[in-house]
């Protein structure tokens, strides 16, 4: 098996293996994620590596995959003269629009589309491309890749580094029966970069991983849904995140950190004569 084969077979896995479409999955989360940024310290951590990529960032042009709820697009738009982001859910476009419209930005164009159906047609160039924790359900990366090289000299991607965090495998085995189906991550990718002929530097980063709640009735209520319990089993998986979870400034969560892959794909500069 080729590396893009063994990177295609792990997309497949996981879109058969969950319970839930990827369109679900955001139409459940999308109003949530905010809250997911607020609590954890990726954006403050990877912003300033990002901006120190760019020449001139009042007169950029970022190609951003899989904005999502806009946690690096509001910041980047700030800096930079224009975003252009593909968001395939309608959820997730809804919440970054909004907040778009209610900080006056006005320099983010949405495309609705996933990156691998648009990138043939957008207008380059850009100075950099950004995909944070997007590509994991990109079949075609190969080729997106080699688009994305045309538009821009460097593409930047944040990828978790494949290695599950224990209290989620443990949740996942004792409610459902099994493991979480893990999308593709860092080494699968790494080695389709290798078998592409692309150099990348890597930085391996820890940020935290925080799963915030409101209150104890609202952490249960997320992961009964999540594991796809409904009411079944309640005081147990009461019991069992009550193992994991503390209380800091007054709310309830699971308090971790996970390490984070930012690969740094640079086009090659032609030989020089
Ligand atoms: C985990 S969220 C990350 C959001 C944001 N980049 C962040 O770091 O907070 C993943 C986002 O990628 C989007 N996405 C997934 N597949 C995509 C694709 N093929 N093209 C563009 N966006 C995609 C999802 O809709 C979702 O909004």
């Amino acid at each position: 098996m080729t590396a893009l084969e063994s990177w295609q077979a792990a997309v497949m896995r996981c879109r058969t293996g969950r319970s839930r479409s990827e369109r679900e999955t955001w139409e459940r989360l999308a109003r949530w994620y905010d809250c997911w940024v607020r609590h954890n310290d990726y954006v403050s951590i990877f912003m300033p590596r990002l901006l120190a990529l760019l020449d001139h960032p009042p007169t950029s042009r970022v190609l951003e995959i899989g904005p999502g709820s806009g946690a690096f697009t509001l910041p980047l738009a700030s800096v930079v003269k224009q975003v252009v982001a593909a968001e395939p859910s309608q959820p997730m476009r809804d919440v970054l629009t909004r907040k778009c419209a209610s900080s006056g930005v006005n320099n983010v164009t949405v495309l609705p589309r996933r990156i691998e159906d648009v990138v043939e047609t957008l207008e380059g160039p850009f100075d950099l491309v950004l995909a944070a924790y997007s590509m994991y359900n990109l079949l075609s990366i190969d080729q997106v890749l080699r688009h994305l090289l045309v538009l821009s000299p460097q593409v930047v991607i944040l990828m978790g580094d494949g290695k599950p965090m224990a209290w989620r495998q443990t949740l996942y085995r004792r409610f459902k029966g099994q493991e979480r189906v893990a999308s593709p991550q860092f080494p699968t990718f790494h080695a389709v970069l290798l078998e592409m002929g692309l150099e990348a530097d890597v930085e391996m980063v820890w940020t935290s991983a925080n799963y915030v709640y409101d209150d104890e009735e609202a952490m249960l209520n997320w992961w009964q849904e999540k594991l796809g319990l409904g009411a079944r089993r309640s005081a147990d998986l009461r019991a069992a995140l009550r193992e994991i979870a503390e209380y800091r400034e007054g709310r309830i969560g699971i308090y971790g950190q996970r390490q984070t892959a930012m690969i740094r794909i640079a086009r090659r500069r032609p030989p020089s004569p």
